[in-house]
């Protein structure tokens, strides 16, 4: 069954969002690169490539409605990276940001008992939870890292290490 305009215009914004996300984090990983620190960097750029996955599942469940997905226009990824730490901060602050929208079209899901979206919405709570936490946890061991740099240097490493995920089936969309 169709989703409604609105909810069509909300999961569209959602796409838009989703692909915004992932410039602000391939911008934040050429921070990072520049900065000498290529693991970070490395881990950054993966998010940056997840969040296009994130964006293709919106895409095919509109398809898959009968809807029309369409990407917005994205302002550039407008980020200020003095330290690793701003780095993580702003992905950090960006990721609440996207918790926040997930959650208002749940809500609007939900008001027009838009039973079929629950699945893929589900998805995303979860997501969004697991992707805060992962984040904020970095966020506190750059900050437990303090001055050291052999102790900024191993949790480089040791972040540069995150495995590529597998990418998604085919689609035909
Ligand atoms: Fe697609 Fe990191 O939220």
């Amino acid at each position: 069954m169709k989703l409604s305009a609105d909810l069509e215009n909300a999961f569209n914004d959602q796409i838009t969002l989703e692909i915004a996300s992932s410039t602000v984090y391939r911008q934040l990983a050429v921070e990072l690169a520049l900065a000498d620190l290529p693991g970070m960097a490395a881990w950054l750029r993966r998010q940056a490539d997840e969040e296009l996955v994130h964006m293709n599942k919106f895409i095919d469940h509109l398809v898959a409605r009968g809807n029309h997905p369409k990407i917005g226009a994205t302002p550039a990824p407008e980020v200020t990276v003095d330290s690793p730490l701003d780095a993580f901060e702003v992905a950090l602050q960006h990721e609440q940001k996207v918790s926040e929208s997930i959650r208002d079209l749940v809500r609007k899901a939900e008001k027009e008992g838009d039973l079929d979206s629950r699945p893929l919405l589900n998805f995303f709570l979860a997501e969004q939870v697991e992707e805060e936490d992962t984040v904020g946890e970095i966020v506190g061991r750059v900050k437990l890292t303090g001055d050291d740099g052999p102790g900024l240097l191993r949790l480089d490493a040791e972040l540069g290490a995150r495995p590529v995920r597998p990418t998604e089936p085919a689609s035909n969309a």
